[in-house]
């Protein structure tokens, strides 16, 4: 059973949301230069809907994929696909060399495993410190962050007023349903992990297929679950280090 015969399922004002979340991106086309703002792509079912949108309507907003060095072949395929016909340009952002090479021969490959904290100094060294790269005088980015996806992203405004930049999250009240509906009606390439029962796709020692019945996002960092009440469950790249301003 693929991804879009499991989930596709539009909600009663999906078209209004469709119609909220192509508004915002137009404004937002519009109200900064090219190089102000950027989309942040993981290439998950969130974010190629959000590129979709973005090249359909032809809207001068680049996107970034942090290729951490340890994405699953199926991504990188997907990533190879993805750069060949989008629109918009796609910068690939990859970590250090020497940084990593460093970590795997004093922590191992398997340090994440080990603990939180160098679970986190992995995340630093291959997401964190490009992400600094990829958002270097920008104004504002770009994410696929849904409420529905975690407690800790039940509030997520669909923008995000925060210094030193804005963060738009045009799905941000989007159900999954929704997401696979949009895939499914515009044909959307989209990771084929996703058929396998992956619904979020981090690197690949950090993810792995769910089990019916478990939450959406148990397949990232498992291991760590009941570490820290679960709030550990997050690389770093969404938790508010940035001052809010409203
Ligand atoms: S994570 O914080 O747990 O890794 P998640 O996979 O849910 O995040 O993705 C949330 C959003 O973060 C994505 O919609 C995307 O905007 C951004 N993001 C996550 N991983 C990457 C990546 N590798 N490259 C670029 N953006 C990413
Ligand atoms: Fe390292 Fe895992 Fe973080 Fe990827 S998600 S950067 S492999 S700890």
């Amino acid at each position: 059973m693929s991804a879009i015969d499991l989930h596709a399922r539009a909600s009663k004002d999906y078209a209004a949301k469709l119609a909220e979340t192509t508004a915002l991106l137009v404004k937002a086309a519009a109200d900064y230069a090219p190089g102000e703002i950027t989309q942040a792509s993981s290439l998950g079912a969130e974010d190629v809907v959000i590129s979709h949108i973005l090249n359909s309507h032809q809207l001068d907003i680049g996107i970034f994929v942090l290729e951490t060095g340890a994405l699953h072949k199926e991504t990188l395929a997907l990533l190879e696909q993805f750069k060949a016909t989008s629109r918009a340009p796609v910068t690939v952002y990859t970590p250090v060399n020497a940084s990593v090479v460093q970590f795997v021969a004093r922590d191992g490959k398997d340090a994440m495993y080990k603990s939180i904290e160098l679970r986190k100094a992995c995340c630093g060294i291959r997401k964190m410190e490009p992400l600094g790269r990829a958002l270097d005088g920008k104004k504002a980015w770009i994410t696929g962050l849904r409420r529905e996806q975690s407690g800790a992203r039940a509030d997520v405004p669909l923008v995000d007023t925060l210094e030193p930049r804005t963060k738009l999250n045009p799905l941000a009240n989007w159900t999954l349903g929704d997401v696979w509906h949009y895939i499914a009606e515009n044909g959307v390439a989209y990771n084929p992990l996703h058929d396998a029962f992956f619904p979020s796709i981090g690197c690949e020692p950090c993810t792995r297929a769910i089990s019916l019945g478990e939450d959406f996002r148990s397949g990232r960092w498992w291991w760590e679950a009941n570490l820290e009440g679960g709030a550990a469950k997050e690389c770093g790249l969404h938790v508010k280090t940035e001052k809010a301003t409203a």
